[in-house]
């Protein structure tokens, strides 16, 4: 039985992390950092010369490697110590972060909405500061229902900084414009 269920887990891709969903834990998801192991070897190896060189050791070469080996990672423990230092109310709980090598989230219905409509509520809710992170804040992907509607992708200090803000005015407004997602899961 238990076999059977963990069989059935469901498995969702995002940008730095996999998530996991199981019918056996119905109100947690996993999150499991994505390592590009061989890419980041790889540049690494090709890089090498550059980076040994102070006259051409570049900034960005290594931001690329770093994306590549540890972006999960992080993503993880900021987005862990970001719920546990503000409890912001619209924050999806992460319940706990093995120094970012996995994350337990609640579980949340991903919202079903215009993409416009959205995107232009919280523009207008942010004075247009979201458009710093517009990539992130227009994807309806990243936020999901739990009593109204929470974000549950905020792992990104532009992100935090747009929630520390304008969180509760995004809260404010979404619920004014899309009271069909005003509801309890
Ligand atoms: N708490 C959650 N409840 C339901 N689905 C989730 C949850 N967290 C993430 N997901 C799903 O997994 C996808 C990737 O997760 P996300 O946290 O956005 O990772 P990444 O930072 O890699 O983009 C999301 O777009 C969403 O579809
Ligand atoms: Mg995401």
């Amino acid at each position: 039985m238990v076999v059977s269920n963990l069989r059935k887990i469901e498995i969702r891709k995002g940008t730095s992390r996999i998530i996991l969903i199981s019918s056996l834990f119905p109100n947690l998801v996993v999150k499991v950092p994505i390592v590009r192991l061989r890419v980041g070897v790889k540049t690494i190896f090709t890089e090498r010369k550059r980076l040994h060189n102070k006259e051409t050791w570049d900034e960005e070469v290594w931001w690329g490697i770093g994306w590549c080996l540890y972006k999960g990672i992080l993503d993880n423990w900021r987005e862990y110590r970001f719920y546990k230092n503000t409890k912001h109310q619209f924050l999806q709980p992460t319940f706990f972060s093995l120094l970012g090598l996995i994350n337990f989230q609640k579980r949340g219905e991903l919202i079903q909405c215009d993409y416009v409509k959205f995107w232009r509520c919280i523009h207008n809710a942010t004075d247009r500061g979201a458009m710093s992170d517009s990539h992130h804040f227009s994807e309806t992907r990243n936020f999901c229902l739990n009593s109204g509607v929470k974000i549950l992708d905020y792992g990104s200090p532009r992100t935090q900084l747009i929630i520390k803000k304008f969180g509760v005015k995004i809260m404010e407004d979404l619920d004014l414009n899309f009271p069909e997602l005003n509801r309890v899961t």
